[in-house]
């Protein structure tokens, strides 16, 4: 009974006031998916609080649920740093991220809930982190994949509008476009239905969130979130993948995108395959029915007996033995299931992945140089690879001398300068990458790290300073404002404690 209300009260979350009363059942079946929960107000869990030992950090972390608000608390040398949890991103099928609000800015909590273990603990990226905080960056691509509708301000790493997150969980719109024609005249034709697209548009719907990539790069002028159902991707965006060698066809990866298209199933079937083929994108299946849901979309292509198939007796569970659950590889997202639908034969999934990148659908002829160099450089800095950081750079190499240079490009060309320790060299890739962005705060910071490398300390400062007025807490242009000026460090150190004064710093 009580489980039945909370279930009630949880099924009248959210619902789309615009398409409820002709769409009624539709909208009342994507209720209980996880989309339509993807981001939420926090509250309450199982276990109402928690206060544990961080070895790794030796800090004491808890949480604390009382009177509809979550406390997430951190205590270092005897000081308690707590904040007030403003969302909870995830449904909660495996896991939920907690994010904060300090002034207009958004930050990951460092703490999370395992649903599958019913427990609170250390958020992912934060297990073997010596010295975890409040203020890692929550990034707009974050929200872009989980919210339905951010407000991120342009330029800054991680300033919000107010309200920072307008429209909470995913809704109609993220599938089927802006339904403005469709309202004004209900009928066929004036919406966007993936299924009725061509493949690579149908494709790029649930890519857009599904398909994360070695690599993202927005083509120039273009912000991913820029992308909308119906449009092909690669005219704003390009995703980018492993490869081991030129002709390798088949991935060896983590996404459901990338095992689908490995699949004997994908391949002969050309793209008749697809997502939507075994997903219905508002309605999952109730456990007691799944296998024969799945089996019945099996069926529809391998209409045989299943015991000829086999040369044998098998059940009638055609995923339990050809698409099983698997532990993730990276340990980021939750436990999933395979898509690579083969026979047992091939099991070597895993076992090499690669350093190349190739794109998951070519952009323009003329983009091509362009976005693979920049999908190299932005992944070598975060995987530190040494082959595609050489890979990048000779594709950027050839992208510059194309003629192909807008303020990413820039960017791109100015940090390779830095990186080899010729901050002179990067200084006007630099400052035309700020020309094209001039309220951008991370690449006023990147200029004014360059210009204290070039020895110009007056031109840094007043660079560092710009990007603080950007972003007022961008902790990284207080320490180099500390390193141009030495003898003012305190001075600096203490501008910094004003802007977030719940902080315990060393
Ligand atoms: C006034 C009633 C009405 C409202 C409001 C409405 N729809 Fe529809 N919708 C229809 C009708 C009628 C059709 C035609 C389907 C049919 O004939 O059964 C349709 C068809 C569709 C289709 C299929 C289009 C195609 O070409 O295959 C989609 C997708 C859709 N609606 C989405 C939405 C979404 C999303 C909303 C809310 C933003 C919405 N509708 C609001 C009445 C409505
Ligand atoms: C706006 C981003 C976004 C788009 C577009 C999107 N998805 Fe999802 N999808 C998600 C997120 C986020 C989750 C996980 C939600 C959770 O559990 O917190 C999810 C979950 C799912 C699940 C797991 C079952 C469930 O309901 O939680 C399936 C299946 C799925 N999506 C299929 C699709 C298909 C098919 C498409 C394209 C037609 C698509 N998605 C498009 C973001 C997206
Ligand atoms: C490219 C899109 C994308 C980005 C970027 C992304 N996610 Fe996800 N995330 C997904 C999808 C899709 C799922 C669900 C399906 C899956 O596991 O593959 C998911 C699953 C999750 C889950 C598990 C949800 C559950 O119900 O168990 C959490 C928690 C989560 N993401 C948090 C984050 C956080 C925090 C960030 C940013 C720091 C982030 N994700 C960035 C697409 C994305
Ligand atoms: C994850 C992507 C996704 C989201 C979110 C989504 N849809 Fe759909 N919708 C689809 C796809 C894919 C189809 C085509 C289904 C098919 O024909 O195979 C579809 C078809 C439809 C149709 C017409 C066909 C039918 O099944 O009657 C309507 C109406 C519709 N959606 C309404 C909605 C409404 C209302 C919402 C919000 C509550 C919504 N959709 C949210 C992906 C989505
Ligand atoms: C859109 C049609 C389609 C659907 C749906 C489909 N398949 Fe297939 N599948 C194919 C085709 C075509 C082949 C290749 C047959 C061949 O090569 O003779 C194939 C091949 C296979 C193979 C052999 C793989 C190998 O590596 O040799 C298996 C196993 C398989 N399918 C299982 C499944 C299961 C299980 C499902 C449901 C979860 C499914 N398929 C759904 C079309 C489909
Ligand atoms: C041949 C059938 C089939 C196709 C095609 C398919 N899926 Fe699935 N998918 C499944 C099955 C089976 C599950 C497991 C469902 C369960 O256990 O509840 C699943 C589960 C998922 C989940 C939940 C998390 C997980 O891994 O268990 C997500 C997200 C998802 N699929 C996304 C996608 C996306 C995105 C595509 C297109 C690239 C896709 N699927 C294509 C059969 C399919
Ligand atoms: C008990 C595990 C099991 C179940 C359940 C199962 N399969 Fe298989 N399937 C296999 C194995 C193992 C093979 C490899 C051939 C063999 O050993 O029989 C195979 C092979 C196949 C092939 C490739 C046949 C060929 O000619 O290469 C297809 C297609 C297939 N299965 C489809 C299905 C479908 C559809 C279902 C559900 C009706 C299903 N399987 C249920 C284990 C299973």
């Amino acid at each position: 009974m009580l489980r039945a209300l909370f279930l009630l009260a949880a099924a009248t979350l959210w619902a789309d006031p615009r398409c409820v009363n002709c769409h009624q059942s539709i909208v009342a079946d994507y209720q209980r998916t996880g989309k339509a929960r993807s981001i939420a107000k926090p509250r309450a869990e199982v276990q109402p609080q928690r206060q544990w030992f961080h070895d790794f950090s030796g800090r004491r972390m808890g949480v604390l649920w009382q009177q509809s608000k979550l406390t997430h608390w951190m205590e270092t040398k005897g000081v308690v740093e707590p904040y007030e949890v403003e969302w909870a991103i995830g449904s909660g099928r495996e896991a939920k991220n907690y994010i904060v609000k300090i002034g207009d800015s958004l930050f990951q909590s460092p703490l999370a809930w395992y649903a599958n273990r019913l427990i609170w603990d250390m958020a992912p990226g934060y297990i073997v982190d010596a010295n975890p905080t409040f203020y890692r960056p929550l990034q707009p691509d974050c929200l872009q994949c989980h919210a339905n509708r951010a407000a991120p301000i342009a330029g800054s790493q991680n300033r919000y509008a107010d309200p920072a997150i307008p429209n909470l969980a995913i809704g109609c719109d993220r599938c089927h476009g802006d339904p403005a024609a469709h309202l004004a005249q209900a009928a066929n034709g004036n919406i966007v239905n993936p299924a009725k697209l061509p493949a690579e548009k149908r494709d790029a719907v649930c890519d857009a969130c599904h398909l994360a990539g070695e690599s993202r790069v927005a083509n120039p002028a273009m912000q991913i979130a820029d992308f909308r159902p119906g449009m092909a991707m690669e005219d704003v965006f390009s995703i980018y993948v492993a490869r081991k060698n030129d002709d390798d066809t088949i991935l060896k990866s983590q996404s459901h995108a990338e095992e689908l298209a490995a699949s004997r199933c994908a391949i002969a079937s050309q793209s008749k395959l697809w997502c939507g083929t075994c997903h219905d994108s508002h309605n999952q299946p109730p456990e007691k029915t799944k296998a024969n849901w799945y089996r019945e979309k099996c069926v529809s292509c391998h209409n045989g007996e299943p015991a000829e198939m086999h040369k044998r007796k098998v059940g009638v569970d055609c995923i339990a033995c050809h698409m099983p659950k698997q532990r993730p590889f990276d340990g980021s997202h939750a436990s999933r299931t395979d898509h690579w639908i083969r026979t047992k034969k091939s099991e070597d999934k895993f076992l090499d992945r690669g350093e190349l990148l190739r794109a998951w659908r070519e952009p323009a002829e003329n983009l091509r140089t362009r976005n693979l160099a920049l999908a190299y450089l932005n992944n070598s800095e975060r995987t530190r690879s040494l082959r595609r950081l050489r890979e990048g750079l000779l594709l950027l190499n050839q992208a510059v001398k194309e003629g192909h240079i807008d303020g990413a490009v820039s960017l791109a060309a100015g940090l390779q300068y830095v990186r080899q320790k010729t901050p002179e060299l990067a200084l006007p890739w630099l400052q035309r990458a700020v020309d094209d962005q001039p309220a951008n705060s991370l690449r006023r910071l990147h200029l004014a790290a360059a210009l204290a490398n070039a020895g110009k300390a007056e031109d840094a400062k007043r660079e560092a300073m710009q990007s603080i007025k950007i972003e007022p807490l961008l902790e990284q242009a207080y320490s180099l404002l500390a390193q141009i000026e030495p003898a003012r460090a305190v001075f600096w150190k203490d501008q910094y404690r004003k802007a977030v004064p719940k902080r315990v710093l060393p």
